[in-house]
């Protein structure tokens, strides 16, 4: 009449942290940045309240600032002045994000893991990920794949410790690696964008990263959501091109995927908490609708749980200052 097995006995106390089977901690943390050409002092983005456009000279303190929360990696992501048809201020050494990692790396060497996002759609007039035919509108896969080649090495030469191809064309990865092998660069890693779905979710980037297209949409290159065997054999795919790190994109709404790919593959996963996911919170928070302390450490240990050893997150300076 009463019940045997007490699920309740572990619950209170000390000995809830004893059987805890997930851990977050700020190792796990990938900080965002956005460094923009254009302005001279920081900027909020408005979509997501918290998050700033940089320009060049505060990028260096605001990274120091994150080291010094024990974050151990950043994600750079450039707002060029000069945008046009192919992107050709993304590969440039004096380049925007270029110049940043060196700012970065000259202040704080092996403190901080400096990653670059590498994509064309922050340099392209049209904001598109990659060269466009105009009279089909079709975004072309194989001339934009030298042109993520040169923008890597770019990256790494001026510093960068690992590479993040986002832009989803087939066979980025090995065009990456092959070119900064070529280069002597054979120990940098590359972190994919595997499986990076065609998401709404990624609405307030687009407006702090000034990259929203004019015409068509980006279906034609990421996935669909309603897809998952697809995300395995593009992580297969990505793999066998030689990526290191795996990456699924969005998160909360694809913690299936996350976990099938970690099951799957078990190598090294991250997974991107991103804009919306981000803003959805902020939003709900400052209508005091949710507890914004609480509901971020819910969500990012649910990510962990779903099979991701790294995440970036928009979140990683609040939540390591919680975890401290
Ligand atoms: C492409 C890129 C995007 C994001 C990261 N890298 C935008 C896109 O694919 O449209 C989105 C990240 C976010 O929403 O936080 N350079």
């Amino acid at each position: 009449m009463f019940p045997e097995r007490r699920m309740r006995r572990l619950r209170s106390g000390k000995i809830r942290d004893l059987v805890r089977e997930t851990s977050l901690s700020v190792n796990d943390l990938i900080y965002p940045v956005f460094v923009n050409e254009i302005i001279n002092e920081s900027e909020e983005v408005a979509s997501m309240p918290g998050v700033f456009n940089l320009p060049l000279d505060m990028v260096a303190d605001d990274a120091k600032e994150a080291a010094d929360l024990g974050i151990p990696a950043m994600i750079l992501f450039g707002i060029p002045e000069h945008k046009d048809e192919k992107g050709s201020s993304a590969w440039g050494d004096e380049d925007i994000v270029q110049q940043a990692v060196r700012e970065i790396k000259n202040e704080l060497g092996k403190d901080m893991l400096v990653i670059t996002d590498v994509c064309l759609c922050e340099y392209t007039d049209h904001g598109h990920c990659g060269m466009v035919d105009f009279d089909t509108e079709e975004i072309m896969n194989d001339p934009t794949l030298p042109l993520l080649g040169k923008t890597a090495l770019s990256h790494v030469k001026a510093g960068a410790d690992m590479v993040a191809p986002s832009g989803m064309m087939d066979g980025m990865i090995s065009a990456i690696r092959s070119e900064l092998d070529k280069n002597n660069f054979h120990n940098t890693p590359i972190m994919s964008y595997a499986a990076k779905y065609s998401s709404a979710f990624y609405g307030p980037f687009r407006d702090a990263a000034g990259s929203g297209c004019c015409f068509g949409d980006r279906s034609t290159h990421q996935m669909d959501p309603a897809n998952s065997d697809e995300a395995l054999m593009e992580a297969a795919l990505d793999i066998e091109e030689g990526a290191d790190i795996i990456m699924v994109k969005p998160a909360l709404p694809y913690l299936d995927i996350l976990y099938r790919l970690k099951t799957e593959f078990e190598i090294p996963t991250a997974a991107y908490n991103v804009s919306g996911e981000y803003s959805m919170l902020k939003a709900a928070a400052q209508n005091g609708w949710l507890d914004e302390k609480q509901v971020m450490y819910e969500s990012l240990i649910s990510i962990k749980r779903a099979g991701a050893d790294m995440i970036i997150t928009y979140f990683a300076k609040e939540m390591a200052q919680m975890l401290k």
